[in-house]
Formats: structure tokens, sequence, C-alpha cells
């Protein structure tokens, strides 16, 4: 019997395990489960015998996969993949799926909250300001852009959006104005919202240049990923220009440098916070699950991510 690893150091709410779990024995496979691990070698313990695994954040290095000496297939129940070796993957021909679109509403109503925390100076009693009117840009329109969009534009913020990738055309058709270049994206807008997969590109891809093009009260918003922050020239527009704020869902590593120089002016999540809703648990779990056993019954590759 196949077995398939649920593998989450930051575990799914329980009801998307238990309906997980439920989809992959009524499919006739062996449901196993590794949760809160504490370190690399648990992972690599764990995933020794099994054909399939669900991930998260989770790393998924060259030494897992070697490890790993059944293993078929990984799903990262989400949308970033930059957290698997998909070389190594490829190498062992295991295929590699993630799940586009299940927890981007979730990510894309913390972008939202955040903001909202930052414009009220985090519910201190002072008067903050509002949404309603200001400009947001969003950097990179995928399936969380759009969840931006769509929510800041019920806010009544004139929304913007940058993306090489997908046509003007189908920007427009949501009433979000489509920008020629990233820095004109930049210039116009007070509130910057990233939505850019961390790669070779885009590591380290915002950076001075392009933050120091932004409006007076800029806020850039991170639900990406930190690394495509370049954080020592995002500490000089912090110093230089006294009222930009920096919101990310988990700290930078210059965390310090931004608690001892800008207190009011940051808001970091402890843990990555976008997918951490029960209900894109469920949607990604269930679309994990549910793409392995269509792999498994009937060699169905779409979502594939090695090819
Ligand atoms: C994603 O890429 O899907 C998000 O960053 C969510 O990541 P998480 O599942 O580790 O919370």
């Amino acid at each position: 019997m196949k077995k398939i690893l649920v593998a989450t150091e930051k575990p799914f709410a329980k009801q998307a395990v238990d309906n997980i779990k439920k989809l992959v024995e009524s499919a006739g496979y062996e449901f196993l489960l590794l949760e809160k691990y504490q370190s690399a070698d648990e992972l690599i313990k764990a995933a020794e015998n099994v054909n399939a695994i669900i991930i998260r954040s989770d790393k998924i290095t060259k030494e897992v996969i070697d490890a790993a000496n059944k293993l078929e297939i990984v799903v990262r129940a989400g949308a970033g993949y930059d957290n698997v070796d998909l070389q190594a993957s490829s190498d062992k021909n295991i295929v590699v799926m993630n799940t586009p679109g299940q927890n981007s509403n979730a990510v894309a109503e913390l972008a939202l909250g955040m903001m909202v925390y930052q414009a009220r100076n985090g519910f201190d009693g002072n008067s903050g300001t509002e949404l309603r009117g200001k400009t947001l840009g969003i950097h990179a329109y995928g399936n969380v852009g759009k969840y931006v969009a769509k929510i800041a534009k019920g806010f009544g913020m004139k929304v913007y959006a940058f993306d090489p990738f997908v046509k003007k055309k189908s920007i427009k058709k949501d009433k979000v104005k489509a920008v020629k270049s990233v820095e004109k994206l930049y210039s116009k807008c007070q509130y910057i919202s990233l939505h850019i997969p961390a790669n070779e590109k885009t590591k380290n891809s915002i950076n001075y240049d392009l933050l120091s093009l932004m409006p007076e009260n800029a806020v850039l918003v991170n639900t990406a990923r930190k690394e495509v922050i370049n954080e020592s020239e995002l500490l000089k527009i912090m110093a230089e220009k006294k009222n930009f704020s920096y919101l990310s869902d988990i700290a930078p590593d210059c965390k310090t440098d931004f608690e001892q120089n800008f207190s009011g002016r940051f808001l970091f999540t402890t843990k990555k916070m976008g997918a951490q809703t029960s209900e894109a648990n469920i949607n990604s779990g269930i679309a994990a699950a549910q793409q392995i056993i269509n792999f498994f019954k009937k060699g169905d590759k779409t979502f594939q991510v090695n090819k």
C-alpha cells in the first residue's frame, strides 16, 4: 500500500488534517503525519519509506530526496515552491507540484489587514488614516494579487498593477490600472503589495532604486518572501525617509535594526501567517491530497512545476 506523508513544521488546522486523512484512506492509501518537527533529520527519517509527501514551507532538500528512496511525488500545499530542490527531484524522476490559488484569499486578507493595522497606528488610540482614496500598487498580478485588488477596491483604494507575465487586457478587465513598468508602479503608489515569487531573478530585487521612487508615507507590504528584499538597502530607505513603513509576513533578518531604530514603522509576524487559516489549510491540503491520488491512479501531472 502506498504511503502518503503530510510533513508540516507549521501544522494545518486539525479539520484540514482530518479531511486529508479521510481522503487518503478512502482512496486506499496509508496516511502518515509529521507535525511541528524540530530538525531536518526528523523530516529525512519520516520521508524514508513514503511514496508521496505533502508539505508547506518545509524544506525538501537534496538530503531529503536522497533519503526518500520510494518517493514519487511531492506536493507543496500552497503557491511558492522555492523550498523544494527541483533539480534533485527531477534527477530522481520525482514529480513536484503546487496547488495554485488554494490559499490566495487568506494571504490577500492578511495583506489588507496589515495595511489597516499600520494606517491606524497599531490601534494605539491615536488618530490614523484611511485606506480609501489611497494608491495601491500590486507587484505581480497572480492569484494573490487579484484577491488583493478585489479587496482593496472594496476599501475604495485606487488600484494599479504591474506584471510582465500577465496580459494588460486581463488586468484591465478587473478594473485595475495596468502600468507599463515596475518603476511607474513604485512612483505612483503610496502602498506597494509584493506578490513576486522568490527565484534567482527576484531575490534582492526590491532595492534602494525602486523604493526611493515611492511617494511620501510609503508603505511596503510583503506577504511574498523575505528573500526578495534587499535588506541593507531597505534599511537605508527607512533611515532616509522618516515616514516609510515596512510590513512583512515574517520578520526580515535585520529585525533587530528595525526594533532599535524604526519603532512604529514596521509590523512583522512571528511565523509566516498569510496562509494560516482553516479555509486555506483545507483548500490547499485537500487539493494536494487529491493531486497525489490523481497522479497515482491516472498519471495526472497537472500542476507539475519541475517539467
Ligand atoms: C505559499 O507560498 O503558498 C505561502 O507562502 C504560504 O506558505 P505556508 O503554507 O508555509 O504558510
